[in-house]
């Protein structure tokens, strides 16, 4: 686990180093959960949201996009409920004045159980080699059962003291736990209060009057409230979707692991608009589509879970995790829920606007049901670059930190780099540089050996590095080197472009979406 710290630390210190992530204001000491993208950052994002926008938008005939705007009226987060629920339970430490989300101390309990369980599993592995049978030690092992038991018990009470919104049970469980804090390490806790996330601000000047509007929390709401304005301008039948990528913000009690939580963040969120009684078929279509649009992206099947919730958010009737394996355990990426006709509904009552589908087929009005799937933009990107990063031993003496992200969304496809810095050598490369930057973000590189190039381009993932020398200018090739296998081949230049896009356009990849 702490070996598992290190490389999450390092990844961090990565992200960083080579133009990925930077804190925010960071000249100013830096704003708690606010990060920047970097040059490279930016690049790896926009290919994120490239492969999502046309899975979406462009692979379905019935879904399209919108952009909406951040601020929105106020009453469309009491009309969603946001206002009155959109909480998490905190509790103070009196001796650290440091402040916890109730449920995660909890669910860190919860945790530890499973931790134990599966450190007697590998003890007891260990110990009967190849002849050990997980199934029959679980059924058989008197320690593990007792700690399955605490677990499931702590898991039952935890689960209906949440459904039950019970403030007083949550903290009786801490107690009852011995749940300290690990800053103080007393036990010494506040009551558990409910704290709204959203960020409001004031529009308008304050001798007209001012109106408290709110930072949207989920790009969710102007789908919802532009249901009518897309379906029928885009003469849209049902089943369709509409889909959004923009900022959300929420003011996160506990904010850290990095990108993980942030207080200002983007999603990208498709709202897909069903007949009722048809909903629960639609979530599990979508459960399978998104869990083979990560697994397409080649990170290894092991690392992706589903993960059903226990307790449902206020308009959902089912709801599913899609889970990542970070540094920092399994982990949610993304959130697929059947939020049922509860949005549509609350905005008909709240604006006094009819807002139904006439389903010609059935020859009858209704408010639709909605199937959603929402996906953090940061969160997928620290997905992948955990998935990515890899220490190497090359040859001997050497190591390499590569990133082996998927080469359709590296930052950048090929480097160019001449020999020397001399002969014609960088002309040709420029030369090769203007035939291919029409098509791929492609780098020019002179600056020390060729060795150090390579480490360079390796560590921002970049799939390919061609080295430009003598030969090419007499014969017209050049060398092209792969990342992840260090592999060299002469190659003639007029076919760099082939090469390239072989290994890094998209459509191989929606290929495998269909
Ligand atoms: N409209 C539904 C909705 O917003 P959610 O589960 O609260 O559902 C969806 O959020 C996704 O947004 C999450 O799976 C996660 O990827 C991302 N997300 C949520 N809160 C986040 C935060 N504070 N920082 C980064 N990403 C976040």
């Amino acid at each position: 686990m702490a070996q598992q710290e290190d490389v999450f630390k390092k990844i961090v210190a990565h992200c960083k180093e080579y133009g990925f992530v930077f804190p925010s204001s960071e000249i100013y000491d830096g704003l708690g959960a606010v990060y920047d993208y970097g040059q490279n950052g930016v690049e790896l994002k926009n290919n994120i949201k490239r492969y999502w926008w046309d899975a979406m938008v462009k692979l379905n005939e019935n879904i399209v996009g919108i952009d909406s705007a951040i601020f929105m009226h106020p009453t469309i987060w009491k009309a969603s409920g946001h206002v009155d629920a959109f909480n998490d339970p905190l509790i103070d430490n009196k001796d650290s004045k440091k402040r916890y989300r109730a449920d995660v101390l909890i669910e860190e309990q919860i945790a530890k159980y499973d931790d134990k369980i599966a450190k007697e599993v590998a003890k007891a592995a260990k110990k009967f080699g190849d002849s050990f049978d997980k199934e029959k030690f679980l059924a058989t092992s008197v320690h593990c059962q007792e700690h399955q038991a605490k677990r499931d018990a702590l898991h039952a009470r935890y689960a209906k003291a949440m459904n039950d919104n019970n403030l007083e049970e949550l903290r009786q469980i801490i107690i009852d736990e011995e749940i300290v804090c690990p800053i103080s390490g007393t036990k010494n806790w506040t009551d558990v209060r409910q704290f709204n996330l959203m960020f409001s601000t004031e529009m308008g000047s304050t001798a007209d009057g001012s109106m408290k509007i709110f930072l949207r929390p989920e790009t969710a709401q102007g789908i919802f409230v532009n249901f009518l304005n897309v379906q029928k301008t885009g003469r849209m039948k049902i089943p369709f979707g509409i889909a959004q990528i923009g900022k959300a913000f929420r003011n996160e009690i506990v904010a850290r692991q990095f990108i993980f939580r942030m207080r200002e963040f983007e999603q990208m969120e498709m709202q897909f608009f069903v007949r009722p009684g048809e909903e629960l078929k639609w979530f599990e279509h979508w459960k399978k589509v998104r869990l083979n649009w990560h697994k397409a992206l080649g990170m290894g099947d092991e690392n992706y879970r589903y993960h059903d919730h226990d307790k449902l958010a206020h308009y959902a009737n089912a709801a599913t995790d899609i889970e990542f394996r970070m540094p920092f355990g399994f982990k949610e990426v993304e959130g697929i829920h059947s939020r049922t006709n509860f949005d549509l509904s609350q905005h008909q009552k709240y604006s006094g606007k009819k807002i139904q589908y006439f389903d010609p087929e059935l020859n009858e009005n209704y408010v639709p049901y909605v199937i959603e799937t929402s996906i953090g933009v940061d969160r997928m990107f620290l997905s992948i670059l955990c998935g990515a990063y890899t220490e190497e031993v090359v040859g001997d003496n050497d190591t390499r930190v590569v990133l082996k992200l998927p080469a359709v969304l590296a930052p950048v496809k090929a480097a160019i780099m001449p020999l020397v810095k001399k002969d014609g050598l960088p002309e040709k490369a420029r030369e090769i540089i203007d035939s291919l930057k029409f098509d791929f973000n492609v780098q020019y590189d002179e600056k020390d050996s060729i060795g150090k190039r390579y480490r360079r381009q390796d560590a921002i993932g970049t799939p390919f590095c061609i080295t430009v020398d003598h030969q090419t200018l007499e014969d017209g090739t050049v060398t092209i080197r792969e990342r992840d296998t260090m592999e060299q081949e002469r190659v003639a230049a007029s076919e760099l472009r082939n090469i390239i896009n072989a290994k890094t356009s998209f459509t191989e990849l929606f290929k495998k979406l269909m």
